[in-house]
């Protein structure tokens, strides 16, 4: 089977690595790719200029399958195009990838059918926001841009001065453009969040292995939000009772959702919860696999992926049974110094074998120089291992990521623990 992989990081070089292993795949297309995904068997990376191109190409050169990476892509459409040309999909159709990409559909959708959520106010101006956060008066607040921000759209508000700089930024200084025209205004919940991806067949959702992100760029849990910094699998910290309650409250109420709404789903839908004291809420679709998570979940997964994939687009997922490696998976993610602001690129990465018995690394911006890889943006890769305990796992990959080296290297080292 041939298989063409929308998008260029990390993720993508997951799941492109994952379905080199199986002996049904004879090519997989990454587009754009980068060239640390060229690298693996089967791949090819495609210099193709635009989308009509692509989908182009994908007819020509018969792609059985075509899975898709990153959000904008999914909610721009491409589903809906590549489908139109008879190409099968892997990720939700335009009006799907709408829980992502406006987080007022969603919250709506999450009300209506009592999926257990964090109650909010919708503000279509900079006055309406004003007035609820006078009114309400309670922080921390927390403030959603609606559209799509690249993970920079929320902000956890301590005080009304914070809150309303923030609200200013996005109506009058468009820092998102329409993205921010209108927000969620929600209720700070406290807890610790989990990642959990279910993966959907049009008919029946199946759920991955659980996984912790960790978004802060420093330590401790200090500094700005990143795209993530690195993810252990299973959750170390989602006991099942509160798994229960997330496929009760949560998972299943959103199936029929998607059944009564008319939403085609075939594809990986990510929750964002946060587990409190009184259980899980829900604060986010994702209509994608999540990015660092599913290095470490593809890693810890021993099923043929292909398959898999395969049995999504035939609405066959009952005919899978996951098998994963045994205890706990964990990829950290070694970034340019300064992301996510300014960063340089260029830099020489040293120390990194061909091939590691024990653990993998997933490019998520690199580029060839020469012999050299040199880095190509803020997260530069992440090391992946498992082990019997998240301790074994931890201490092979900071072994590896000890080993390699760039200029300004910056990884944190509380990966799992934390
Ligand atoms: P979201 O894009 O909705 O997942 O929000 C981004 C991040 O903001 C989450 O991963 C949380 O760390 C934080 N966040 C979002 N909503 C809330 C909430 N209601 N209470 C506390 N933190 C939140
Ligand atoms: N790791 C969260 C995301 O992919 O958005």
């Amino acid at each position: 089977m041939k298989y063409l992989v929308v998008g260029s990081g990390g993720r993508e070089h997951a799941i492109c690595y994952k379905l080199s292993l199986s002996n049904n795949v004879e090519k997989i297309y990454a587009w754009p790719g980068n060239d640390g995904i060229s690298l693996e068997n089967k791949c090819q990376c495609l210099e193709i200029e635009n989308e009509d191109k692509l989908i182009e190409f994908a007819v020509n050169e018969k792609i059985d399958i075509a899975i898709i990476g990153p959000e904008n892509y999914l909610v721009n459409g491409i589903v809906d195009k590549l489908m139109q040309n008879k190409i099968a999909t892997f990720g939700p159709e335009k009006k799907a990838s709408i829980l992502e990409g406006s987080k007022i559909y969603a919250k709506k959708l999450m009300k209506k059918y009592k999926v257990s959520t964090a109650d909010f106010f919708e503000a279509f101006s900079y006055d309406e926001a004003i007035n609820y956060l006078i009114q309400k008066n309670e922080y921390p607040i927390v403030i959603k841009a609606d559209g799509l921000a690249s993970g920079k759209g929320v902000l956890v508000a301590n005080d009304f001065y914070s809150a309303k700089e923030f609200c200013k930024s996005l109506f009058y200084d468009n820092i998102f453009g329409i993205s921010g025209h209108k927000v969620v205004i929600e209720k700070y919940l406290k807890g610790f969040e989990a990642s959990i991806i279910v993966l959907c067949d049009g008919k029946r959702f199946l759920p991955l292995l659980s996984a912790k992100d960790h978004k802060q760029v420093f330590d401790n849990n200090i500094g700005p939000n990143t795209g993530g910094m690195g993810a252990v699998a299973p959750n170390p910290f989602l006991n099942e009772k509160d798994y229960e309650k997330f496929i009760e409250n949560i998972m299943n109420p959103t199936f029929i959702a998607l059944k009564n709404e008319g939403l085609l789903y075939k594809g990986a839908l990510f929750f964002g919860i946060m587990v409190t004291e009184s259980g899980p809420y829900l604060l986010e679709y994702n209509v994608r696999f999540g990015d660092p998570e599913t290095q470490a979940i593809l890693y810890a997964l021993n099923n043929d992926f292909s398959e898999i994939i395969n049995e999504v687009i035939l609405g066959n997922l009952d005919k899978i049974q996951l098998e994963w490696k045994k205890g706990y998976t964990c990829a950290v993610v070694l970034a340019s110094g300064g992301y996510p602001n300014n960063f340089q690129k260029g830099l020489i990465i040293k120390g990194i074998q061909n091939d590691y018995e024990d653990a993998k690394i997933f490019f998520s911006a690199v580029k060839k120089s020469n012999e050299n890889l040199i880095t190509d943006g803020g997260r530069v890769l992440s090391v992946v291992s498992s082990g019997e305990t998240l301790d074994d796992a931890r201490k092979k990959v900071y072994n590896i990521v000890n080993r390699i080296n760039f200029d300004n290297m910056h990884y944190r080292k509380d990966i799992g623990i934390i």
